[in-house]
């Protein structure tokens, strides 16, 4: 099977991969991962809700070596299930219901127009690092209570911290990751310190006080909680709202109907994420033998959740290779699904609903062929030089 992630062609497009994998060897046995690659979207969505297979967080080694890295994510919601899973997730839970989405979305708008003011200004530029990057930034520190001039330090120690989560990381990698983890969380320690001492109207001083209350959450905990909300709040949000635009760009007729009914906003959100999922897979290991396809994936297998894969799959879309801004149904995984579906689906949606409401009204043109990022499991545009 032609699945490899270390091989550029295929991070720039790794459709005809993926539907091979579906036609011909949808549970396939990834030898250099040592995990069952899944690629079909019914196998995808019922194993990402089944209580027989979790997350099981296997420590990096040497430990002496990995500690800041292993920290973060040990503790981390995304790596736990019950009942850690439940407790570290009601306790932030309350901060990311649509209606809490809802009230930023106000700040959201004003936070967007801030940042393309410049943009048009200048008649274009580069919108990864003018807007898709910074406005989700901006939106998660203020939720957490980040000041401003310390924000341009979270996209490096995030871009760094998940760069331990590719595949087939790079030379270097794992030693920036570990840097960063360690950085982030002494950063972090500090603040949350004086957020105790003079507590603000934050997410950070509500999980401070949270803590000394009422031990429910340890300091470890506590630490990885606000790590997991500062990066999952940005990574995947800036590679929907670039790819988002740049599949736009690249369907005219599609954007004309967008523009012409702004209505079909929530949509075309939907489908952007579908079309071009920004995060490729996610791992699960099996407490149990389950019997998946074919396959009998046994107890104490790791599986690879090919979520990108599963939202092109023609048995769960009609014509999944085309973009359709007004699909409905659209049953799509980007989120993922089960007990990890992601907290912040609902203050995404806002983001991007609010940025394409800024942008779609701009004659926006290409100015190059933008390069993918060379990463596979973080999906997106590099940059994407615009006109205006
Ligand atoms: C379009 C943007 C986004 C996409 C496509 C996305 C996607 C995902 C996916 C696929 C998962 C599940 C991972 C798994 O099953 O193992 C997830 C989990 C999560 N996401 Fe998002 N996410 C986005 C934006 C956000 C934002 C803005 C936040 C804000 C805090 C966020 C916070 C989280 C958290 C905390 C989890 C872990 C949930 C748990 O383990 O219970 N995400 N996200």
């Amino acid at each position: 099977m032609d699945f490899d992630p270390a091989d550029p062609a295929f991070v720039a497009d790794p459709y005809p991969a993926y539907a091979a994998l579906r036609r011909d060897a949808p549970v396939w046995w990834y030898g250099p991962g040592g995990f069952w690659l899944v690629a079909r979207h019914a196998d995808v969505d019922a194993l990402l809700r089944d209580p027989r297979l979790g997350r099981v967080f296997v420590p990096r080694e040497p430990a002496e070596e990995f500690g800041p890295w292993n920290l973060v994510n040990e503790h981390a919601m995304l790596e736990r299930e019950p009942p850690d899973h439940t407790r570290l997730r009601r306790l932030v839970a309350g901060a990311f219901t649509p209606r809490r989405a809802e009230e930023l979305r106000g700040r959201v708008r004003a936070l967007a127009a801030d940042l393309l003011d410049p943009v048009v200004a200048a008649g274009g530029g580069d919108l990864v690092a003018a807007f898709a990057e910074p406005l989700p930034v901006a939106v998660i520190a203020e939720l957490l209570g980040v000041p401003a001039a310390d924000r341009h330090l979270l996209r490096p120690w995030s871009n760094a911290i998940v760069g331990l989560y590719e595949l087939e990381p790079g030379p270097g990698v794992a030693g920036r990751a570990v840097a960063a983890a360690r950085d982030f969380t002494a950063y972090l320690r500090a603040l949350l310190a004086e957020r105790r001492r003079r507590p603000g109207d934050d997410l950070l001083s509500a999980l401070a006080v949270a803590a000394v209350d009422g031990d429910r959450l340890t300091e470890d905990e506590l630490v990885a909680t606000a790590v997991l909300l500062l990066n999952a709040g940005h990574e995947a949000s800036v590679n929907v709202l670039a790819g988002g635009v740049l599949a736009l760009l690249r369907h005219p007729g599609q954007l004309a109907r967008l523009r012409a009914d702004p209505g079909l906003a929530p949509r075309a959100v939907e489908e952007l994420i579908r079309y071009d999922t920004p995060l490729s897979l996610f791992q699960r290991t099996a407490f149990a033998d389950v019997a998946v396809g074919d396959q009998v994936v046994r107890a104490g297998d790791r599986v690879g959740l090919l979520l990108g894969s599963a939202n092109r799959d023609p048995a769960a879309f009609d014509r999944p290779d085309d973009l359709d801004v007004g699909r409905t149904p659209n049953r799509h995984v980007g989120f993922g699904a089960g007990i990890h579906y992601c907290l912040g689906a609902p203050l995404a949606r806002v983001e991007l609903q609010e940025a394409l409401a800024l942008l779609l009204p701009l004659h926006l043109a290409l100015a190059a062929d933008p390069p993918m990022r060379p990463t596979f499991q973080f999906r997106g545009p590099a940059t994407l030089p615009v006109t205006l």
